[in-house]
């Protein structure tokens, strides 16, 4: 069951409904599931049906998604599932919207997964209007995480989160949990609507400290949510102190959440790389 002193709901990062089940055993409870591309590239039915020389089209491909964010869902009816479009940095408006709304028709608990680009910010935009939940993912900046926030202003509590990445900037050298304090902060002095969802997790001590902050959600993978089992699913203590080693700090920027979305400067490298990652191993699954 769930600590009585937490303050962050829990999620699975995977795109195997099998961890679901492993993971929904040992804590006895989950808030939710993220899945995205390269995840459900990595589920082991699929790898299977691949290795077995079944070839698989696009179509093929989406109905498996389909088929998987449904036996999640069943499992957490009452948690979220976040479920990913395909899209590159160049992709429209207009094919985000075509993908989201038959996505968001797989499941009654969806989170819909948009990029945090231009056409992704004006898909966020339209979706919340009209009710759809959405879940904005590779975020790497406070301007991109600002721009969201102005993007879905007036849009109530639960219906957006924020996905900003840990392990990818700890890649680069730079302190991912930085980066969490500062969105963390920055959202402190906000409405609240945005909920930061802490993603790239890549380590125990990354998860234990999101819990330290207590930020919103937090998504991990199931080794992670299993050592946390067998931590008694304790929580971290006041004095808690993250190691982040030689890591350089990302400075807080005082970014003000009241511009036009259009005016942030929403642009990073590793979320076009991040794009690029996810329409490579997605088109990797087609067979030619
Ligand atoms: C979840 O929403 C993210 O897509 C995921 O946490 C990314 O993790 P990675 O950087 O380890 O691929």
């Amino acid at each position: 069951m769930r600590p009585q002193n937490i303050k962050t709901r829990i999620f699975l990062d995977s795109g195997d409904p099998q961890e679901t089940k492993q993971v929904l055993s040992a804590l006895g409870f989950l808030d939710g599931q993220t899945t995205n591309p390269s995840l459900i590239a990595k589920n082991p039915e699929l790898k299977n049906k691949l290795s077995n020389g079944e070839r698989l089209s696009s179509e093929d491909i989406n109905n498996f998604y389909k088929g998987v964010v449904q036996e999640i869902s069943r499992m957490i009816p009452q948690g979220s599932v976040s479920v990913e479009v395909y899209a590159d940095a160049e992709t429209p408006v207009e094919e985000m919207l075509v993908q989201a709304r038959e996505m968001n028709t797989w499941i009654p608990n969806a989170h819909i997964k948009l990029p945090i680009t231009a056409s992704g910010l004006e898909a966020a935009h339209i979706l919340t209007s009209e009710g759809m939940r959405v879940n904005m993912t590779l975020c790497f900046s406070q301007q991109q995480a600002a721009a969201v926030y102005v993007a879905t202003r007036g849009v109530k509590k639960g219906d957006v989160f924020l996905s900003p990445f840990i392990g990818r900037l700890d890649d680069q050298g730079e302190n991912g949990m930085s980066f969490i304090e500062n969105v963390h902060a920055m959202f402190a002095k906000s409405d609240g609507h945005v909920e930061l969802l802490a993603a790239s997790v890549r380590t125990y001590e990354h998860f234990e400290y999101c819990l330290k902050l207590g930020v919103d959600l937090v998504t991990a993978p199931a080794k992670i949510l299993l050592q946390w089992a067998e931590h008694a699913m304790e929580v971290p203590s006041d004095g808690y102190m993250y190691d982040k080693g030689i890591m350089k700090d990302l400075l807080y920027e005082d970014v003000v959440l009241d511009k036009k979305w259009g005016e942030y400067d929403i642009h990073h490298d590793l979320t076009d790389a991040g794009l690029a990652k996810f329409v490579a191993d997605w088109n990797s699954l087609i067979s030619k």
